[in-house]
């Protein structure tokens, strides 16, 4: 079993962020949830378990509680917000409602600068704070080893057992030295190493796959995405040409996208590649279709008519590779007010048959994106790749508002491509979630020459987002925006007008269909 932190997940939006804080220390972190079986949790041979923070208050009738053995594992906890309130409820302490709820900057002023978890730090923090409980009393036998401005336990030790509670959010950004803090926990209290990189990934991955598929032959569906793409360099360098992706071309891609998997992984990877051109079905099908739903339907739909043939045609295979993330199979804690609760019923291109003749082979499943990321790089993919932004499964035809046709299609490759060139050479295209443009289904009058124009408008969409969920629109500066607009009109044939979209998610959608 491989050195691990166990996180159990009381409903906090920001579980996920501890697993991956502790992972960034390069020591392996499992999410479970609440209630796991003490039994259950002792099988991960757990070098210390964290509790993490949550919604609810530890008195309410309907608390997510924990089975009480855990306090008995043996092994050092840790206990966030919530957490610390759980502490008290089991170990004797006192929960009450805050006078006023403590949310946002504070300021930690360390006690006992012996404690494990402030090793190295200054004896005054900024932290951040978002609690409406507080403890009144510490549970038996804990001791203050920090105060803030409006808690006198704003982290508590017992010592002996080696358990701590935090009463603020060290996982958070805004509590900055808040990493050293999570540091100490699993290097210093917990004593774990620091395996987990994912150089060291690679070896193991391999090997798994290896040991699955023995002489068995895998297919897998290659959209050109980071997923999918890590995942077949990944299962090529385990099993080599057993491995057959399949590359559907919809028509509804963007410039160059189909040379540049092609490239990729045809000349560069050397992997058994099945291109399908099925532009021209997928254009067939969506013509004189207007209704956003309609059209997702039919791609969604042809996809996989398409899939299965070419499959059939490569072969016969036992197996079959997704690009699963760890965050899709995380079971979360259904709790009103955790967001993460929504985020796993995501958009799912194409769909897996409910009766499948196949093994699935999900190399990836235990890795959150900036480890399929950088895991992408160590397998020596190409930037343009690993760091690619977002892009919708139906393709161009949800950026197309109205009839998707050939000449409809150009115009917005053609203002896409530049959108994208510009951004990259400005720096901002690695640095946002996603940006493109648009094709609006009116036309406007213009001027260009001494000649009156009747044309297009495209739209130009830039938005920041953590995970698609909400999104802000990014201020694009000027200069950059007036050269978009100048290039666009001036180079694409048919668009004589161009506007920015300034609605944020929610209320807006991040693609316009
Ligand atoms: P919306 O438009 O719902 O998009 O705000 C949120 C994120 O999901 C992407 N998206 C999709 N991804 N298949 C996908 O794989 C889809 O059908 C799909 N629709 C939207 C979108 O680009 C954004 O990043």
């Amino acid at each position: 079993m491989m050195e691990q932190i166990v996180i159990l997940d009381f409903g906090s939006q920001y579980t996920q962020v501890i697993a991956r804080r502790v992972r960034e220390c390069n020591v392996y972190s499992t999410i479970l949830r609440y209630d796991t079986p003490a039994p259950e949790i002792a099988r991960h041979e757990p070098s210390g378990l964290i509790l993490s923070g949550g919604p609810s208050s530890v008195y309410a009738t309907d608390a997510p509680l924990p089975d009480r053995a855990i306090f008995k594992l043996g092994v050092p906890m840790l206990g966030i917000c919530y957490g610390v309130q759980l502490f008290a409820q089991f170990l004797d302490g006192r929960v009450e409602k805050g006078q006023k709820r403590e949310y946002g900057k504070g300021t930690l002023t360390i006690n006992d600068r012996d404690c494990a978890l402030f090793r190295r730090l200054p004896p005054k923090l900024q932290v951040w704070n978002s609690h409406g409980d507080k403890l009144t009393r510490p549970p038996r036998d804990f001791v203050v080893v920090a105060t803030s401005d409006n808690c006198d336990y704003a982290a508590i030790e017992h010592p002996k057992r080696k358990f701590f509670g935090l009463q603020f959010h060290p996982e958070v950004v805004h509590t900055p030295r808040g990493k050293e803090i999570l540091s100490n926990f699993v290097h210093g209290v917990c004593g774990c190493g620091r395996d987990w990189t994912m150089r060291n990934y690679i070896e193991q991955a391999v090997e798994q796959i290896r040991a699955q598929v023995g002489r068995g032959r895998v297919i897998l569906g290659l959209s050109g995405g980071v997923d999918s793409s890590v995942a077949a360099a990944l299962i090529n360098k385990a099993v080599g040409d057993q491995l057959t992706c399949i590359f559907v071309n919809n028509g509804l891609l963007r410039a160059r996208e189909a040379e540049v998997v092609q490239e990729v992984f045809g000349r560069n990877f050397h992997i058994k590649l099945h291109y399908e051109d099925a532009s021209a079905l997928f254009l067939k099908r969506l013509k004189g279709v207007t209704e956003p739903e309609r059209k997702r339907k039919i791609i969604g739909r042809t996809f996989i008519e398409v899939f299965d043939a070419a499959k059939k045609r490569a072969g016969s295979a036992r197996f079959l590779a997704q690009g699963t993330l760890y965050p899709d199979v995380i079971e979360s804690t259904p709790i009103a007010g955790n967001p993460a609760a929504l985020i796993k019923s995501h958009h799912n291109v194409g769909g897996l048959p409910k009766k499948m003749n196949f093994q699935l082979i999900e190399p990836l499943k235990c890795l959150f994106k900036d480890e399929v990321r950088q895991l992408g790089l160590e397998l020596g993919l190409p930037r343009e790749i690993v760091w690619r932004q977002p892009f919708p499964g139906p393709g161009l035809a949800v950026r197309i508002l109205g009839e998707v046709t050939p000449l409809r299609l150009e115009i917005l490759r053609n203002a896409d491509r530049i959108v994208v060139e510009e951004m990259k050479s400005c720096g901002l295209y690695y640095k946002i979630w996603q940006s493109f443009a648009l094709l609006l289904p009116v036309r406007s009058v213009g001027v260009m020459g001494d000649e009156r124009t009747y044309d297009h408008t495209i739209a130009i969409r830039a938005v920041e987002s953590q995970d698609g969920m909400t999104a802000d629109w990014v201020k694009l500066p000027h200069d950059l925006l007036e050269k978009l607009a100048n290039r666009i009109i001036n180079e694409v044939k048919g668009v004589n007008r161009c506007v920015f979209d300034i609605t944020s998610k929610p209320p807006g959608t991040i693609e316009w269909e």
